[in-house]
């Protein structure tokens, strides 16, 4: 198997630097929210009773982590929309954000386009392209990312300037101090889980290396939902595995009985249980249940905790974790976690086919 402390294999594998991006992400965090509270939203922006961020893989899963975080304290619904289609419930209180890292997707380019023919508030999040183009011709506010990496590396700018949004809407209370232990918590782990640190003391190294040549599954519940989801999308992309996530309680209603077949199957998978002790306390029994449900079915298996007190911590703490762990599964996989080809060659083809 490879080894992880061979700094030669870091130069053979990631000659783009995906590990210098991913290390960046609490630095990037900190400077995503200096941008968007000194971003003005316009006046009429203030009376908003519905939210739909519009966007695909790695520009839309910032909105699925806001999803979780505001679910714990606003009253307004929030969605995330990653089709062709603007859902039909908009209207003049609805704020439409785009988010989109190229500014070149064809779903956001098309559920935003719908959006201008609504009475909607509308926001681009992009570094460029046809959004912008698009948002700058309307007058429609854009928040420009400004930092080169692949979509999906480049979450503090999708993920934070949503939060900062939504706090000057009034929809989530002020999250200046949670950014703040964060940032902190997110640099305290990076010594403990990047490159630099070895094997033997770091729980990402260990974590892919135990993932390695098996079927990742990834469990979340509650505001852990989407730090869930990332783990999946990072391995996907990353590690160019696969990977599926599932949510409790709901997969205590269905995923365990599949347990048992194909009887083959048991051996090849590994189970990831993301958790934190703001679950609910029936959901937390649920996780122990199922770790032995697990065990008996010859599952291998590892309970996470999220580390530090704010839920923003907690995710983001489990999602730095996962970033860094399929970073290393891509090494021990023996290929590059930088580029994404076959997505490129889909949007190509699917250009072609205009
Ligand atoms: O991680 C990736 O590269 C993809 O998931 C992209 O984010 C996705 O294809 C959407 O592209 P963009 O983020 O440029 O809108």
């Amino acid at each position: 198997m490879i080894d992880l402390d061979n700094s030669e294999v870091y130069q053979r594998l990631d000659p783009a630097g995906m590990r210098e991006r991913i290390g960046e992400l609490p630095q990037q965090c900190l400077e995503a929210w200096q941008q968007v509270l000194s971003f003005k939203l316009p006046k009429g922006y203030s009376n908003i009773d519905r939210i739909i961020i519009l966007g695909m893989g790695g520009s839309a899963i910032g909105g699925d982590l806001l999803n979780c975080l505001a679910s714990l304290e606003s009253e307004t619904p929030i969605s995330v929309c990653r089709d062709y289609d603007l859902p039909h419930f908009v209207d003049g209180k609805t704020l439409v954000i785009a988010s989109s890292y190229s500014g070149m997707t064809e779903e956001t380019l098309s559920s935003f386009s719908q959006a201008l023919t609504t009475p909607a508030k509308k926001l681009a999040i992009t570094t460029g392209g046809r959004l912008k183009d698009i948002a700058g011709q309307n007058d429609i506010p854009i928040l420009t990312i400004d930092y080169k990496a692949p979509p999906r590396a480049a979450l503090a700018h999708s993920f934070i300037p949503l939060v900062g949004i939504y706090q000057k809407l009034g929809i989530i209370s002020d999250k200046s101090k949670d950014v703040a232990e964060m940032v902190q918590i997110l640099k305290d782990q990076q010594s403990t889980i990047d490159d630099s640190c070895p094997l033997k003391l770091n729980a990402a190294k260990q974590l892919a290396t135990r993932l390695y040549s098996h079927l990742a599954i990834i469990y979340g519940a509650g505001f852990l939902s989407a730090a869930a989801r990332r783990w999946k999308t990072q391995i996907n992309e990353n590690s160019k595995a696969w990977a599926f996530y599932e949510i409790f309680p709901e997969l205590n209603h269905n995923a365990v009985v599949g347990y048992e077949f194909p009887t083959d199957l048991a051996q090849m998978l590994f189970v990831v249980l993301l958790r934190s002790p703001h679950l609910h306390p029936r959901t937390l029994i649920r996780y122990k249940l199922t770790a032995e449900m697990l065990s008996n079915a010859k599952v291998s298996h590892e309970i996470i905790d999220a580390k530090g007190e704010s839920p923003l911590s907690q995710m983001m703490s489990l999602v730095f974790l996962g970033d860094w762990t399929s970073y290393y599964l891509s090494l021990l996989n023996e290929t590059d976690p930088y580029p994404v080809k076959i997505i490129d060659f889909l949007k190509k083809r699917l250009a072609e086919e205009k």
